[in-house]
């Protein structure tokens, strides 16, 4: 008999319904990755007692680690699944939504909380209408290596899975939307705006919530240097307030 790979995969059919487990059987392909096997399911939906059921729901564009929609927990990490290769899993292999997401379906979460933090911390570069507006300012070697790493993030919010104060009983937004702020603070043209996103970092459920825990750099996919640039943020944060209270 050939080899064989099981995957024990949560289900929920929405938003308010009740989690379930289904396990699946497919043939073993070497090189196969997590979205390869959850393929062959959607091609065979029929479950390991030969029930023919729903395709299992899930979320992918990029399929190159770079969108972050399909990441979900893998045998208990949250990773990406398009990167995940099932030689390095073993036989069995089990799948769940991120916790940290509400459930759309299946394996398919919705990331907006992240797409709101960015929205509040003004994650972007003001540019004055469409017209050509020359080359852009020069910055720094050492500067411009920092960003680019810090550019990485691709808001697949595994940071947020990972950090143990982003949770029901917390506000903070996390660690990728606060550290973006220094990628755009530390732009020459971003830092006119950098103020407003410090400003944005002071209330609730900015930067305070960050217990250290050192669970987001250990986590991220992307290896950016979380704690750097939130350690960064800390100091630029005091010293705004300070400034704020100092000229109020
Ligand atoms: S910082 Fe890393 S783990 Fe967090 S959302 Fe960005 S890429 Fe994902
Ligand atoms: S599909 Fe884009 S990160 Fe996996």
């Amino acid at each position: 008999m050939s080899r064989q790979i099981t995957l024990i995969i949560s289900r929920q059919d929405g938003p308010e319904t009740t989690p379930y487990k289904e396990t699946f059987k497919i043939d073993y392909r070497p090189n196969m990755n997590i979205i390869g096997a959850l393929m062959e399911i959607q091609r065979n939906p029929v479950n390991a007692e030969g029930k023919h059921v729903a395709p299992v729901v899930w979320e992918m564009s990029c399929l190159e680690e770079v969108c972050g929609a399909c990441s979900m927990i893998i045998n208990g990490k949250p990773r990406q699944a398009c990167s995940t290769i099932i030689d390095k899993l073993g036989d069995t292999i089990t799948l769940e939504p991120m916790n940290t997401f509400p459930v759309i379906r299946d394996l398919a979460i919705d990331r907006t909380r992240m797409f709101d933090s960015l929205k509040r911390v003004c994650a972007w570069i003001p540019i004055d209408g469409t017209y050509d507006l020359g080359p852009g300012p020069r910055m720094a070697e050492n500067k411009r290596q920092f960003a680019y790493e810090l550019s990485k993030c691709m808001t697949c919010g595994v940071c947020l899975e990972a950090c143990p104060n982003v949770n029901s009983g917390s506000s903070f937004i996390g660690p990728a939307p606060t550290s973006i702020v220094m990628l755009y603070n530390s732009h020459p043209t971003g830092e006119m705006n950098q103020e407003e996103r410090l400003d944005a970092l002071m209330g609730e459920g900015g930067i305070t919530g960050c217990g250290n825990s050192q669970n987001c750099v250990r986590s991220c996919p992307k290896g950016i240097p979380l704690t750097t640039s939130i350690a960064f943020l800390n100091q630029a944060v005091n010293k705004h307030a300070f400034k704020k209270w100092l000229t109020n």
